[in-house]
Order: structure tokens, then C-alpha cells, then sequence
């Protein structure tokens, strides 16, 4: 971290070669007290975790596999946010490296449609206060065709397969930059701004979107997003308000 041009980001930086998942361990730091800031990264992971209950691939030197530990202070219901935060400063510093990439809802980021970057946040709240955060962020950097499993194929890939040259150690530091920058300005002015910068870089209002939730399935085009970052879809029938949570949406 010497030089980290950050205040609270990557301060406390704890790195390994290999662990099961970042996420678990700042979990197990955040239990027992670490600062705000502080980030996991780890070279590989072993189970690496991803949204609803999926698994996450992170092969050994081939991403940047890492995981914040913040203490917001906001509402716990403002969570989903955070999320939406972060996907706005991770494509911001994706895009400085020349990818064109953009957001789905919530926090997948999209090169062409294929996924290039996950983002896991899990909470640890009481009904009024936030204890803490782990955002949990995997950028697939070296990643090839050849070490994806057959069903991930065509859904994902990395700055290798775009062919983008990229810097892990520079990507890394852009983005702790990024992430403090409009995390200092949602401290300040409030979600809004964000809000408004995830609609640019979003690749999906617009589109005609299948939502699937445990309990049903409808189709509509997804045009808007609610002060609270849920996703307005239009239906034959009526608005619907998607919620982050056990929700998939994918373009149709
Ligand atoms: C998703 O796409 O569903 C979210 C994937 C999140 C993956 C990252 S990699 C670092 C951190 N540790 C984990 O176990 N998961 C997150």
C-alpha cells in the first residue's frame, strides 16, 4: 500500500496467496474488529462465492480477487446502493483502461454482453445501523476461454479474451481510488448523483429484460430506476419494482 493515494481504501491491505473465499475472511476480520477499509485480497481462491448461492472461478493469478470491509454510516436499508456504488466506480476504472463495459442490474459488469466482472455484498446490520459491509468485487484479468467450464463459455470473460492489456497492481489501485471517491460523495451528498451515473453506465434500461424470482417469472423492458436503486421494469400490465435479493434478470 505504499503510495495508495487513498485515506481509509486499502490502508489495510491483507493479501493471500490462497483462501477459500475473501469475503468469509473479512467477515471473520470484520467480526473481530477490523477498520474500516481494510481489504482482503487473495491470488486464488478456493471457493470463491458468488450471488445466490452461485459459486465464483478464481484461478490462481488470473484476477483480482479481493473484498472490502466498510462501516457506512447509513440506514441498512441502503445497502443496495452500496452495490450500485460500487459498480459505478469499478466500470469507471474499467473504462480508464480503455473497456468498453457496462453495468447490469444490479452490480454485474458487462463487456459485449459477457460478464467480466461479480460483485458480492453481503451485511451485517441491526434493524436501525449498518455494523459493517463486505463488498466482495472478482475482475477476471488473465482468464482464457480454455479455463472456463463448458456453461461459462459464452457468458463470460476477462481483459485477456477482449485482448486489453491490463496492470493488476495499477487496475487495483484505480479502483480503490474510484470506490473511495464516490463513497467520500455518497457520504456527502447523498446516493442521487450515483443513481444518475449507474442509468449512463448501465446497459440494460432500455432493453426488454426476463425477471426471474422464486416465485414467478415476467418479461418487460426495464426502464428506469427508483430513488431506492430498484429496477423499474414496464409490463403488458403495470410497473413492477424489482428488488435486489433473489432476483435474475437477464436481457431477452
Ligand atoms: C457474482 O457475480 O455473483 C458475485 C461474484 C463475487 C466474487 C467475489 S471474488 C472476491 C469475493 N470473494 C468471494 O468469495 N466472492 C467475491
Amino acid at each position: 500500500t505504499q503510495g495508495l493515494p487513498t485515506k481509509v481504501i486499502g490502508q489495510n491491505l491483507v493479501y493471500y496467496e490462497k483462501t477459500d473465499s475473501t469475503n468469509s475472511l473479512a467477515k471473520k476480520l470484520a467480526n473481530e474488529g477490523a477498520e474500516e477499509g481494510t481489504v482482503v485480497v487473495a491470488e486464488e481462491q478456493s471457493g470463491g462465492r458468488g450471488r445466490l448461492n452461485r459459486s465464483f472461478l478464481s484461478p490462481f493469478a488470473q484476477g483480482l480477487w479481493f473484498s472490502l470491509i466498510l462501516r457506512p454510516p447509513f440506514l441498512p436499508m441502503e445497502v443496495s446502493k452500496m452495490t450500485l456504488l460500487a459498480a459505478v466506480a469499478i466500470t469507471h476504472a474499467l473504462r480508464q483502461q480503455g473497456l468498453e463495459c457496462g453495468i447490469k442490474w444490479p452490480n454485474d459488469i458487462l463487456v459485449h454482453d459477457k460478464k467480466i466482472v461479480g460483485i458480492l455484498t453481503e451485511l451485517n446490520a441491526s434493524m436501525e445501523k449498518i455494523n459493517y459491509l463486505i463488498m466482495g468485487i472478482g475482475i477476471n484479468t488473465g482468464i482464457t476461454k480454455k479455463m472456463l467450464p463448458r456453461d461459462l463459455k459464452k457468458t463470460v470473460t476477462s481483459f485477456a479474451m477482449e485482448n486489453i492489456p491490463v496492470n493488476r497492481t495499477k487496475l487495483l489501485r484505480d479502483v480503490f481510488c474510484d470506490l473511495e471517491r464516490y463513497y467520500f460523495e455518497a457520504e456527502k451528498e447523498g446516493f442521487s448523483p450515483i443513481l444518475e451515473e449507474w442509468k449512463k453506465l448501465s446497459c440494460m434500461l432500455g432493453k426488454e429484460v426476463e425477471v426471474v424470482m422464486p416465485d414467478r417469472t415476467f418479461s418487460g423492458v426495464a426502464f428506469d430506476l427508483d430513488d431506492s436503486g430498484n429496477l423499474l421494469v414496464r409490463t403488458d400490465s403495470g410497473v413492477e419494482r424489482v428488488l435486489a435479493g433473489d432476483v435474475r434478470v437477464r436481457p431477452i
